[in-house]
């Protein structure tokens, strides 16, 4: 699993316990895997179409750094299932955890579209010319 993103709680992140706030954490995970799932399917134009149960594993406070890692799992005709966690940068301790999310490949009608993926590209072999950290 790649973890890219790194995030900073902050104050305007957190609910009235001052934790981080599920919909702060919900909003920043679909983004970073409709991100992947547009680089993995090389199409802009993809949908979230399906979130299994999420894991709240353990609570995050203000000041700490997580960060976002995702995986693709399986690549269907239009669509591609992601697994997704969030842990704490520095102790790794997880903090949510999604089996399942599906992403939908679709056309410029707006309907699935085969996306004829089968595996997992990494950006060193997708732009073998970007320096990657
Ligand atoms: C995405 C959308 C176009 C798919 O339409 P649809 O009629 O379900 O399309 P299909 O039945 O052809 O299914 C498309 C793919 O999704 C998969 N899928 C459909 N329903 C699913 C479900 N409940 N769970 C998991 N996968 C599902 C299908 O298996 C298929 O994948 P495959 O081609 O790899 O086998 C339509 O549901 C839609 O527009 N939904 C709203 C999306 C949205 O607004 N998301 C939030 C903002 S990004």
């Amino acid at each position: 699993m790649n973890f890219h993103t790194r995030k900073w709680v902050k104050p305007e992140d957190l609910n009235p316990n001052g934790t981080l706030f599920g919909g702060s954490l919900l909003r920043w995970i679909d983004e970073e895997a409709a991100i992947y799932a547009i680089v993995q399917l090389g199409n802009q134009r993809v949908v979230t179409k399906y979130i299994s149960e999420i894991n709240f594993v353990s609570a995050s406070r203000q000041g700490e750094i997580i960060e976002l890692g995702i995986t693709a799992t399986e690549f269907g005709r239009t669509s591609i299932t992601l697994q997704c966690e969030v842990r704490n940068k520095i102790t790794r301790k997880s903090i949510l955890t999604v089996d399942k999310m599906v992403f939908v490949n679709l056309g410029e009608d707006g309907l699935p579209a085969p996306h004829g993926r089968t595996e997992i590209k990494y950006i060193q072999d997708q732009f073998p010319d970007s320096a990657v950290e």
